[in-house]
């Protein structure tokens, strides 16, 4: 074990000489093709590899995953090149070349990223795009699913279904987010009281690091493999795929959608359901949505509460559940309809009842202008303050409000054992939410004003010192406060970062900072770390 540890921080200064060089004769444009050319084997066709913008379907490459509308303008900067990996390998080599053309690096699995940090750059940049490199394969007897990162959730949901009706996995709702981005943020959906994150079932993962190597669990490290279980993937190198476990669902869940207004008391419904669900059944989920809405003749606006559930188990236990824990919403067996899990997924994806399964393969997702924002709650709003809330959202017109249980399982989990460290004494998590259809940066404007405004408005009630945030919420309000993402966990994931990409090729807008380019006093910090490390282990040898 001390040897493989030798071995392992040896490695770590072990560069090998590196393969690649953007000559500097001609153009970068000449250089970087002729790099990839030079590192890919003759036999692959390149022309569905690499694109410029003179290619016919650059565009339609580069806009096939653009989901905000936000940057997909004219003004928006593009890309020197689009790689689309059909291979492994070519990941390797396009992280090479772009670094040895001294261009900047976006990797793209999803584009779903609310602040658009996979497809966007200020200084010249390639998108290195992993749709090619979507494979699934669903082991039932192992239980586990190894799924690359250029896949989406619903295809992976669609594969666990063809093969069991009593598998499932713990992650997020809207089926086109890519596993890419999703997994190494976090990861959550209507099982997070039941099975906690995506991120708490990985069992392994494949990773291109910055030297081009690609990596599985064991050669990269425990620190490492811990880093990109929500620590932010784009920090550390290429995921390439993530090995899963599977989680069971019985058979037959239960859902439910039902809406209430202020007639129907909502304050009380909402003050109660923040009690209730931190320690209720960890088989049941239920999301509250808050909407402002004008109704059609023409009547106030006033605010709406949807209240959205899964429960895994059948009606009539939950009817009993319900009875005994929240009477106050009035829940009717015939508010409850009973399906598989997987139909579940679709409900919850507002398809209509009996849509075939094979909508889960679909990857477009309609994009519009959205910003997003998040915070966490850790003790309840009282009666009074929520009737301040839903006046401000009925006065602002636009945001919506998510609120997300947490409890169950987010408690038994410590902060320390993934990146993401919003588990124990978080209550619900808030998503903000606006969308808009108007084009130009006067709209942009307008509509991000309004959820900064209600993001102000909520700060007596939510967490602070420092106020915390969800990283796949992406939100480019917090800045580089990472400590909101992170809190205690950033630290280490400073010190992984300038382990593993001490000259930081993997950056953008928020990423985790390595030490070279940190302030001194997190480089003496570092330095006396590491000396206690090298120090430990020569120690232990020596025994
Ligand atoms: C409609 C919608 C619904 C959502 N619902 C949920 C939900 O239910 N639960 C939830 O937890 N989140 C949800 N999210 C947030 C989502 O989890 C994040 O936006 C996530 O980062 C998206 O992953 P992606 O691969 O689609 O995005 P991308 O935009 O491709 O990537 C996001 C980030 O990850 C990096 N990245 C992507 N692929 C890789 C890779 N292979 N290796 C290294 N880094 C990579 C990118 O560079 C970027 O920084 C939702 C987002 C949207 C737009
Ligand atoms: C794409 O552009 C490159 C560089 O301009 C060119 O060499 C290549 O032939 C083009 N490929 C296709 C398929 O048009
Ligand atoms: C709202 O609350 C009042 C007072 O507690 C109660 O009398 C009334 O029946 C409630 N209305 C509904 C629709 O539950
Ligand atoms: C779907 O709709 C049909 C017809 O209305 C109904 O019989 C069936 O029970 C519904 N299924 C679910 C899961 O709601
Ligand atoms: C896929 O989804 C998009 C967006 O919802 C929709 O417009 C399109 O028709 C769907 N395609 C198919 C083949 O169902």
């Amino acid at each position: 074990m001390i040897m493989v540890r030798l071995l392992f921080f040896l490695l770590l200064f072990y560069q090998p000489k590196f393969p690649t060089s953007c000559s500097q004769k001609t153009t970068t444009n000449e250089n970087f093709i002729h790099c990839f050319i030079k590192n890919t084997n003759p036999d692959d066709d390149l022309s569905h590899i690499v694109y410029t913008s003179t290619n016919s379907s650059y565009a339609s490459i580069l806009q096939a995953y653009i989901k905000n509308l936000r940057f997909n303008t004219p003004k928006t900067r593009k890309p020197e090149y689009i790689i689309t990996p059909l291979k492994k390998s070519h990941v390797s080599t396009a992280v090479l070349c772009t670094k040895s053309c001294g261009l900047s690096l976006r990797i793209r699995s999803g584009g779903h990223d609310f602040e658009g940090l996979s497809y966007i750059s200020d200084i010249p940049f390639v998108i290195l795009d992993m749709f090619n490199l979507r494979a699934i394969d669903v082991n039932i007897d192992k239980q586990t699913a190894y799924v690359e990162a250029g896949a989406i959730l619903g295809e992976l949901y669609y594969r666990i279904w063809e093969k069991s009706k009593v598998h499932g996995f713990p992650a997020g709702i809207c089926p086109t987010v890519g596993i890419g981005g999703h997994i190494s943020g976090g990861g959550y959906g209507n099982m997070i009281r039941k099975y906690g994150l995506s991120v708490d079932h990985i069992v392994d993962a494949e990773l291109v690091d910055v030297n081009g190597r690609i990596l599985d669990k064991s050669s990269m490290g425990e620190d490492l493999f811990w880093a990109i279980k929500g620590g932010g993937g784009a920090n550390f190198g290429v995921v390439l795929s993530y090995t899963l476990d599977l989680v069971y669902v019985p058979e037959r869940v239960t859902v439910f959608r039902v809406m209430r207004f202020a007639k129907d008391n909502v304050t009380k419904l909402v003050y109660k359901w923040q009690h209730i669900m931190e320690d209720i059944d960890e088989n049941l989920f239920i999301r509250v949505v808050l909407q402002p809405v004008t109704p059609k003749h023409n009547g106030p606006t006033a605010v709406r509460v949807t209240f959205i559930s899964l429960f895994l188990g059948g009606a009539e236990k939950l009817i009993s559940l319900m009875n005994s824990e929240f009477p106050e919403l009035g829940l009717q067996k015939s508010d409850c309809l009973e399906m598989s899990w997987a139909q579940s997924v679709l409900f919850w994806s507002n398809y209509e009842n009996e849509t075939a399964m094979n909508v889960l393969l679909n990857r477009t997702y309609n994009a519009a202008y959205s910003k997003r924002k998040s915070d966490y709650v850790t003790k309840p709003i009282s009666e009074n303050d929520l009737e301040l809330l839903w006046k401000k959202l009925t006065e602002l017109e636009k945001p919506g409000l998510v609120f997300n249980p947490y409890g169950g399982k987010m408690r038994e989990v410590s902060d320390l054992e993934t990146p993401f460290p919003h588990r124990n004494g978080n209550l619900y998590k808030i998503q903000y939410s606006i969308s808009w259809k108007e084009a130009g940066e006067n709209a942009d404007k307008k509509y991000i004003n309004k959820i900064r405004e209600l993001h102000d408005f909520m700060t007596p009630y939510v967490s602070n010192s420092p106020r915390r945030a969800y990283l796949n919420y992406r939100d480019v309000d917090i800045g580089v406060t990472h400590k909101k993402y992170f809190k205690g966990n950033f630290d280490k994931l400073v010190k992984i970062k300038s382990i593993v990409d001490a000259e930081n090729f993997f950056r953008n807008e928020q990423s985790i900072p390595a030490i070279k380019s940190a302030g001194k006093k997190q480089k003496m910090e570092y330095a006396i770390y590491f000396t206690k490390c090298l120090c430990l282990v020569l120690n232990l040898n020596l025994w």
